[in-house]
């Protein structure tokens, strides 16, 4: 008897935590960033790839390239290196993805200027653009760290002033004049004073 009751009482209580776990776990799964996804759907649309299928109808938390905050609220990367990009990126796509952390469209066939709105990622820590026909200036930055060893020998025009770099200036890089890297109080090398004097 006293089984029965006892069963008889747990199972409702626990069908009732098992619906909510339930609930909670899809709520999970369905949420996502609904503005983020459209600015991906416009990003990609614009740009004519087999190599990246985006499922509109499953959550772009999910999509090849994209990953999201664990609360699913927002995108925070988005690496898309290698699938055949080719042209302009438009605005209000990629600059609408505002809790952006980490790009990279690196080798592709990007061409064009960076749109104005890029500067809408102020969370962006890690940037990939190389190896693409990137042309004019990266809007409003304030860029922090090291200058890579660039070894690009067909790079012709480079402007990181005004920033916040540190480091020696890579050798492959002396050959710009102090302008390039002026208003870097952290930077040393040639062409600007040597580094510890
Ligand atoms: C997209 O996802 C939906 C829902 O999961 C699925 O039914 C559909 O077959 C998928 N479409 C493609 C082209 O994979
Ligand atoms: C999701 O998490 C972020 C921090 O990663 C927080 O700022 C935001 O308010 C959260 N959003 C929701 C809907 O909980
Ligand atoms: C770099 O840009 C600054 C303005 O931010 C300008 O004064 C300087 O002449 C430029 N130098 C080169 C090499 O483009």
């Amino acid at each position: 008897m006293q089984v029965y009751f006892r069963t008889k009482f747990i199972i409702p209580y626990s069908c009732l935590a098992l619906a909510l776990v339930l609930l909670v776990l899809t709520h999970r799964v369905d949420s996502e960033p609904t503005h983020d996804k459209q600015a991906l759907l416009s990003f990609l649309s614009s740009h004519n790839t087999n190599r990246v299928q985006w499922n509109a109808s499953t959550s772009a938390c999910n999509w090849v390239g994209v990953e999201c905050n664990a609360n699913r609220s927002s995108v925070i990367s988005l690496r898309l290196p290698s699938v055949g990009l080719v042209g302009p990126i438009p605005a209000n796509t990629i600059g609408k993805l505002t809790h952006l952390r980490v790009l990279s469209l690196r080798s592709n066939r990007l061409s064009g200027l960076i749109p104005s709105d890029f500067s809408n990622l102020k969370q962006l820590r890690s940037l990939y653009l190389n190896a693409n026909l990137f042309s004019g200036e990266f809007p409003n930055n304030e860029f922090t760290g090291n200058l890579p060893i660039i070894t690009g020998e067909r790079l012709m025009n480079l402007n990181v002033s005004n920033n916040h770099l540190e480091g020696s200036i890579p050798g492959t890089l002396s050959s710009f004049p102090a302008s390039t890297f002026a208003g870097n109080i952290g930077l040393c090398g040639r062409p600007l004073p040597p580094c510890g004097a």
